[in-house]
């Protein structure tokens, strides 16, 4: 078994990446019996310490899917983080089915092309004002020659475009300048501004019932599904 490794990544901060995160770990958790790890990247706004705040109340602790933390800085001075955030996943890649990886909001450094290099997929959620976009396609500029590279050794690199925040000054035509950039595929699904994404903040609340076919989560959760498979 090879983890299937998915980075939740977007130059600009409070896009939600780990708003997205949180709910695709506990949807493919419940619903796939497939096991899953989430590295926390992100320690700033930790999603370990939602998890640590939730075992204090939950019984079941038991089916909770796994979180592990990781920090970019450098602990001591023979610290390297890059070296040992390859170590990690060398560590857990053949002990899961799904790594999702939180990254922090504002990221320049070397950990960047690291972490395109060891994800099998990139989900970018998108705010579509035409300020983000063009932080974001600046951002998607990294991708090709770290995808050319992985493909010389037999790898893919995809790169999904979802947009969140959704409201109804959308402009289409800002979404319309990102199809394709670096190779981006963009959702068919929107993620709409709605309180029950605020609101249920959980490492493993499942948002809704997979039943409800319409709902514009599972839509994004079976298309992701479709996509990773
Ligand atoms: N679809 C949504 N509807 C309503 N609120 C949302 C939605 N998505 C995210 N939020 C809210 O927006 C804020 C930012 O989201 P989140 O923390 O997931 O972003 P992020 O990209 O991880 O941010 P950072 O770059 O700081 O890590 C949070 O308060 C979150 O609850
Ligand atoms: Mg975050």
């Amino acid at each position: 078994m090879s983890a299937t490794i998915i980075s939740f990544m977007n130059r600009k901060g409070g896009v939600g990446k780990s708003t997205l995160l949180l709910l695709t770990a506990s949807s493919l958790h419940h619903r796939t019996g497939k096991k899953v790890l989430v590295i926390d990247a992100d320690l700033q706004t930790s999603i370990l310490g939602l998890r640590e705040e939730e075992k204090e109340m939950e019984q079941g602790e038991s089916s909770f899917y796994e979180i592990v933390g990781f920090s970019w800085s450098k602990k001591n001075a023979s610290d390297i983080p890059l070296l040992r955030f390859h170590k990690l996943i060398q560590q857990i890649e053949n002990k899961y089915d799904y790594v999702l990886v939180d990254t922090p909001g504002k990221m320049e450094g070397e950990e960047v092309p690291l972490i395109m290099t060891v994800s099998d997929f990139i989900v970018v959620p998108i705010i579509a004002s035409s300020f983000d976009i063009q932080s974001t396609i600046d951002f998607l500029e990294i991708i090709p020659p770290i995808r050319e590279d992985k493909i010389k050794e037999g790898f893919e690199l995809k790169v999904f475009g979802v947009v969140n925040k959704k409201d109804r000054s959308l402009e289409h035509k800002h979404l319309e300048a990102l199809q394709g950039i670096a190779g981006m595929e963009l959702f068919d699904t929107h993620i709409s501004n709605l309180v029950r994404y605020k609101r249920d903040k959980s490492t493993f609340y499942d948002l809704v019932d997979p039943k409800e076919k319409e709902d514009e989560f599972n839509l994004y959760f079976n298309e992701l599904l479709g996509k990773i498979k």
